[in-house]
């Protein structure tokens, strides 16, 4: 496969050799130059043992440090290779640790890098005109009907070349990054052919190559019947369970599908999740996000890792999903950015479902990359607590995506986590818009916010 440029997206054979740093980073020649001539240094090295001190509040999300997200005072944590290797009070710090490279967080509190457990974040063009007229009153489903929404996206997609997509997509995570995200999903499901499905989730994989995140990648090949395909949907979703499955099942880790009213139905749903499983994709689901159209309940019947969306659901559904063990993956900044009610996630937490908060990042109804701003509006709109929000962006987004060593900060935990310019996560519902990542550290490597 060919690799590319993490600044300027040239690909290997037409930029010539690329240098590559951690987490493979990688920089041809000519942007090597480009970044002399500006005064400015290339370094790709790492620090693979530190000590971090002075941390007002440091946020395990381990429960045997007690309550919702194990919160340690006066603390300090150490990193080893890629890995946390102690947390605890810095009083209790063993004198072997303190050799270690020291940075002070100076009062400041330390959390894990949000898992961000659902976007679409790979696409070309915007749709800011249909949102516009959203504001004036068109409904999200009446704009798709006449041929906007996802099929205005997917055309612009499926012309723009896969450099063009790398940039793109590749801006769109180093925003994240820069909010604090360390682990993120990327679905296909701008493509809806074999071909541009493969290319999408391609691109998914050179992404997660150039930037300092993990990518969990999600066949989405049913997120709408494409237009040559009008009038005959089954032959569609035999097109996705003959062919595109067996070509995407090697690049990605779920098959997920959009369960909904105007989407895909309950049985066609089942049967692609069922060919997606047989190629070894975890089930995910959309569900109940713009009706009560059956797609909770599928998930619950073919225990999908997560379902997803579930603004419609009534108290026996929440009944239902808390006594499984699917984990509900919610998005309020859809809910924001459709203007309609937001799924009921106080009322999941009470009965005791896994909750997970993501951004949705998409061009229509989400074009958000701030997991701060899903934390801020999971507390002020959706009547969760800082704790669980906090807890349902970290380590809820890790079990949606079953990344058991991320989203808590423990021995054998990743060292994925950031320090915030605040002495405790109160201060994301407090100051929503703002960007507190003071520093972040991926797989031990520091990746925003300069020398530590
Ligand atoms: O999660 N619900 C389906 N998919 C996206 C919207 C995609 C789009 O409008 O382009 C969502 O909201
Ligand atoms: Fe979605």
């Amino acid at each position: 496969m060919s690799r590319y440029c993490s600044f300027c997206g040239g690909r290997d054979s037409d930029v010539g050799h690329l240098i590559t740093g951690p987490r493979g980073v990688a920089i041809c020649n000519e942007c090597v130059k480009l970044a002399h001539q500006f005064g400015g240094t290339v370094a790709l090295a790492s620090t693979t043992e530190f000590l971090l001190t002075g941390i007002s509040r440091l946020v395990t999300n381990d429960p045997r440090h007690g309550g919702i997200t194990g919160t340690i005072g006066n603390a300090a944590l150490v990193v080893r290779g890629g890995h946390v290797t102690w947390v605890g009070k810095e009083d209790d710090l063993p004198s072997a640790y303190r050799r270690f490279h020291t940075a002070s967080c100076e009062g400041r509190a330390v959390i894990p890098g949000f898992v961000d457990s659902h976007t679409h974040l790979i696409f070309a063009g915007n749709r800011a005109s249909e949102f516009a007229s959203r504001l004036t009153g068109r409904s999200y489903t009446q704009i798709a009907a006449g041929g906007g929404g996802i099929k205005a996206t997917v055309a612009a997609t499926r012309r723009a070349p896969v450099s063009q997509l790398i940039i793109e997509a590749g801006d769109r995570v180093s925003a994240m990054v820069a909010a604090g995200t360390t682990t993120v999903e990327i679905k296909s499901g701008y493509g809806l052919d074999v071909d541009n499905e493969v290319k999408l989730l391609e691109v998914a994989s050179q992404i997660g190559a150039n930037h300092p995140v993990d990518v969990v990648p999600t066949f989405l090949g049913a997120h709408a019947v494409p237009v040559e395909f009008d009038g005959r949907r089954t032959d569609y979703v035999d097109l996705v369970c003959n062919e595109m499955i067996p070509r995407c099942a090697p690049l990605a880790r779920f098959c997920d599908v959009f369960c909904d009213q105007g989407a895909f139905t309950v049985e066609e749903s089942r049967r692609i999740l069922e060919v997606g499983r047989r190629h070894g994709l975890a089930p995910r689901l959309h569900a109940n996000q713009l009706a009560d159209s059956g797609g909770l309940e599928l998930a619950i019947e073919l225990g999908a890792v997560t379902a997803d969306h579930l603004e419609h659901l009534d108290d026996r559904q929440i009944e239902a999903l808390a006594g499984s063990g699917t984990v509900a993956v919610l998005m309020p900044t859809a809910s924001l950015s459709l203007r309609t009610p937001h799924a009921p996630a106080a009322r999941l937490w009470e009965a005791g479902a896994t909750v997970a908060l993501a951004t949705d990042c998409n061009p229509g109804t989400s074009y958000v990359e701030s997991m701060q701003l899903v934390v801020a509006l999971a507390c002020l709109e959706m009547g969760l607590t800082v704790d669980q929000a906090l807890w349902s962006a970290t380590r809820g987004g890790a079990l949606a995506l079953l990344e058991e060593d991320k989203g808590w900060l423990g021995p054998g935990s990743a060292a994925d986590l950031m320090v915030i310019d605040a002495d405790g996560p109160e201060h994301f519902p407090y100051r929503p818009g703002s960007n507190l990542v003071w520093k972040v550290w991926k797989g031990g490597d520091l990746t925003v916010g300069g020398l530590a």
